[in-house]
């Protein structure tokens, strides 16, 4: 990473592709993102104008570290509760535009690039319809709620030849480069199994998550969380603790194991899993969700590319 190098260079070259912004969203070493020049050809000032679709507690960190950035500016955001949208607002020193919803921030001018950090259920149109708008995204982690809803993700990125990142930041990591530079070597041998764990012991922890105190149908916009998904009664445990339900996320397989996963494929070098087993129940916390508390798999990859 000597030296300066443009960003479109940096998105061909690098391990860590980008999405406009996505080097500063997502990425820990900020050092490294600070060695870049990112003049952007269409872009007159040289700066990056980004636009915050959902600024729950990731887009609050994510934003922290966009706004340390030299050549970022947020410029808008939107988002279905308006306690995050003043928290937000004031990150900004209040510089950013606040819109009603996604709809019109993709539709104003002046927005390079998006970062989407809506719940899961959201991440498919979101990304498309932002991709369609012609902008670069940084989407969170897990992409899509379902399997199928990539392959339209994909066919979008294509059509509209713009940049999508997914904010799957551990394999920028030092450590994982590392690990995967080691593997690749041979010096470990033949791999044929890798055991991972993710545990957690406490409320926060199984996504029990205060509810803020003003939160009502006032400062809590129903539909606008519902969106695709199905419909359910006005209920804020559903709308800040959406992981708990299966409307809205795939619990732990999409929320957690996604790190797991990305890491063991990224220094595996494999592209995905073949076969998946898998056995869990809700045991603990019963009465608050209905995703499983408890959750295990046995995942088959096969194909391993040669050349990492
Ligand atoms: N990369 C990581 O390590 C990491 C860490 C935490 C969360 N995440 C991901 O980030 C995403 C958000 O998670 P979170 O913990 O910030 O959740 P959160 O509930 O704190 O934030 C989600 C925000 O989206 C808003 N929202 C809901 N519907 C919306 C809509 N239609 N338009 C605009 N805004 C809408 C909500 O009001 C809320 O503020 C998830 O996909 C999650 O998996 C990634």
């Amino acid at each position: 990473m000597a030296g300066k190098i443009n960003r479109r260079d940096f998105i061909k070259k690098s391990a860590v592709t980008s999405a406009g912004a996505g080097m500063a969203l997502g990425m820990r070493n900020n050092a490294m993102a600070s060695t870049i020049d990112y003049d952007r050809e269409d872009s007159p000032n040289g700066r990056i104008t980004i636009g915050f679709i959902g600024v729950g507690a990731r887009a609050h960190q994510v934003m922290n570290n966009v706004l340390r950035m030299p050549g970022f500016e947020v410029v808008a955001m939107c988002d279905a509760y308006t306690g995050r949208i003043e928290r937000a607002q004031e990150r900004t020193g209040g510089k950013a535009k606040v819109f009603r919803d996604h709809r019109e921030l993709l539709a104003a001018p002046g927005i390079d690039a998006v970062y989407i950090g809506t719940p899961d259920h959201w991440h498919k149109d979101h990304a498309i319809a932002a991709l369609e708008a012609g902008k670069d995204v940084y989407i969170e982690k897990p992409l899509t709620y379902t399997v199928d809803e990539g392959i339209e993700i994909i066919k979008a990125v294509k059509k509209t030849g713009r940049i999508l990142q997914v904010g799957s930041q551990n394999i920028s990591l030092p450590l994982q480069i590392k690990a995967r530079e080691i593997i690749a070597s041979g010096r470990l041998g033949q791999i044929t199994m890798i055991r991972a764990t993710v545990n957690r012991n406490s409320a926060g922890g199984a996504w029990i998550y205060p509810i803020p105190p003003d939160a009502n149908p006032q400062t809590v916009n129903w539909d606008m969380f519902q969106g695709p998904a199905k419909k359910h009664p006005y209920s804020l445990e559903r709308f800040f603790r959406w992981r708990c339900y299966e409307d809205y996320s795939g619990g732990m397989a999409t929320d957690l194991f996604v790190h797991v996963m990305t890491t063991i494929h990224y220094v595996m070098g494999a592209q995905a899993p073949e076969m998946v087993t898998a056995a869990g129940s809700l045991y603990r916390w019963k009465g608050s969700r209905d995703v499983p508390d408890t959750l295990d798999a046995i995942i088959s990859t096969r194909k391993v590319s040669q050349s990492i």
